[in-house]
């Protein structure tokens, strides 16, 4: 079963190869039904982010779920304005305490630039804020660090200052949008690919091409997006604040054909390309 089976990391840390995706899911009943729900489905994977404002939330959907800390891989982010050692420590700080837990299981550098100022250079930055990320890891406090919507050269910047290949890459990764420089860049340094909006936030749900191919498999949209990303070998975060979407978005144990992986790795722009603020 899918919700069973995990990835492994670099590092050894085994991932739950499907998490819960928090983003624009409002602070207060929203991000804790989800969480609740889905923890009732069966996930034991949540992604949010400090700038998402939801932390708290998810932190007492899990509390009250009364299942072991150790059994949920919980993944947050420095927001892509910080980019300094101290704002680090002090930004990792308040998420453990939003998120009132001992350690973070996943903490990635939200983006190489702030949101106001994409492709900005923040080279130095980024490398002063990679450090502090290193120092909690080797403290205990993140089992496991990376980065969100990094090119090569953003990563190989990290490496060469500190010699420590980020874990995780998340990227905005769907049908259409398979980001292949850095999906084969990450691949090749065992750096596991997060797929972010494995539904383009919604945009190729009523796309034709995928109904069809839903259609042929007797199955839905949203799992020909997931299973398309899990047989890529990455790691898809489905969002949503509907109860039965968040049981059935974990339902996808099925098998795409090899032929019609490659028809689906073939389509290009079914959706925009752009990061997206989040
Ligand atoms: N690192 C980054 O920079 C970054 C950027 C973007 C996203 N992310 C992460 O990736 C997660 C997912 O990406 P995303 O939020 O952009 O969106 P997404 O998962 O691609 O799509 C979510 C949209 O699809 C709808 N939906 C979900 N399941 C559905 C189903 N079974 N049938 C029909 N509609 C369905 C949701 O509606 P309802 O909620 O109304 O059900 C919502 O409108 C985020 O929440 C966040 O955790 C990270």
């Amino acid at each position: 079963m899918i919700q069973k089976e995990k990835f492994t990391l670099s590092n050894g840390i085994k991932i739950p190869t499907v998490g819960l995706g928090t983003w624009q899911t409002k602070d207060g009943e929203d991000a804790y039904n989800s969480v609740k729900w889905a923890l009732e489905a069966g996930y034991r994977h949540i992604d949010t982010a400090y700038t998402y404002g939801n932390e708290a939330s998810v932190a007492k959907a899990i509390k009250d779920s009364k299942i072991d800390r150790k059994e949920i891989f919980i993944t947050t982010k420095l927001p892509a304005n910080i980019k300094t050692y101290e704002g680090t420590l002090s930004h990792f700080t308040q998420s453990l305490n939003h998120l009132e837990t001992e350690y973070i299981d996943l903490y990635l550098i939200h983006a190489p630039w702030p949101w106001t100022n994409v492709g900005e250079d923040c080279t130095e930055g980024n490398i002063a804020c990679w450090k502090a990320m290193i120092e909690l890891y080797n403290a205990g406090k993140i089992k496991a660090i990376g980065v969100s919507n990094f090119h090569p050269k953003d990563i190989e910047a990290l490496i060469e200052a500190t010699g420590v290949v980020p874990m995780v890459n998340q990227i905005r990764y769907f049908i259409g949008n398979t980001q292949d420089k850095i999906t084969t860049y990450c691949k090749e340094r065992n750096i596991l690919i997060e797929a972010y909006s494995p539904f383009a936030t919604g945009e190729i749900l009523e796309n034709e091409k995928l109904f069809h191919m839903a259609k042929k498999y007797n199955t839905t949209i949203p799992k020909i997006c997931l299973r398309f990303c899990y047989q890529n070998g990455t790691l898809p975060l489905p969002k949503s604040i509907h109860k039965e979407r968040i049981f059935d978005n974990l339902e996808f144990d099925f098998e795409i054909t090899k032929e019609d992986m490659e028809y689906l790795n073939s389509l290009s722009g079914i959706g925009s390309i752009k990061p997206l603020r989040s």
